[in-house]
């Protein structure tokens, strides 16, 4: 922890405005990404915005699943986990993910990221395939950093967007 510095939670602070957290927050927009695994050859995945690169030396990248994950877990176990990044035309794709299930693969193609076995969604823009390199607590989150195996471009069309509660495309 950074000296000086100390992250409380709610209960031990002045009344805090979630709904307003919320709605500033929202006004970061975000890219669209799908984090998947394959525990025991089993495909699992969810919905994740919080996604970023963080360092290229040694090359990690950082998400963050919410502690009522159920996704996570098994992500966990895996050991590993492919960043799948969204295209504009996979609202469809992002909406199957950000819902809870245990079908969310079905009639979906994919294949097996070669580095990891992870699945690697059919029509992605990029993907990135990672062994985990530490997880921690993070709140209500934790905080998930991946060393990144092998990554690359599928093809160079638009992502989809989110922000302020809605998808959307990128415009020049
Ligand atoms: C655009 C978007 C971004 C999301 N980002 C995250 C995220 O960063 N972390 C997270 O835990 N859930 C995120 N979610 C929500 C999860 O996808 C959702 O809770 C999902 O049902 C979790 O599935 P699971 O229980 O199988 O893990 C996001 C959802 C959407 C639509």
């Amino acid at each position: 922890m950074v000296a000086g510095v100390r992250c409380q939670s709610m209960s031990e602070h002045a009344p805090f405005d979630s709904a307003k957290y919320r709605q500033v927050l929202g006004h970061f927009p975000t890219g669209v990404t799908v984090i998947t695994a394959a525990p025991r050859g089993e495909p699992v995945g969810l919905a994740v915005g919080s996604f970023s690169s963080v360092s290229l030396d040694p090359p990690l990248v950082a998400f963050f699943p919410d502690r009522s994950s159920s996704s996570w877990p098994k992500i966990e176990a895996a050991g590993a986990f492919c960043v799948n990044i969204l295209g504009e035309d996979q609202e469809d794709v992002c909406r199957r993910f950000a819902m809870k299930g245990d079908d969310k693969f079905a009639g979906l193609g994919w294949e097996a990221a070669a580095a990891t076995g992870s699945p690697l969604l059919d029509g992605v823009i990029a993907w990135i395939d990672c062994e985990i390199h530490s997880a921690v607590d993070a709140g209500d989150h934790y905080c998930v950093m991946g060393l990144v195996k092998e990554l690359d471009v599928t093809h160079d069309g638009p992502p989809l967007l989110f922000f302020r509660g809605g998808y959307g495309r990128f415009a020049i």
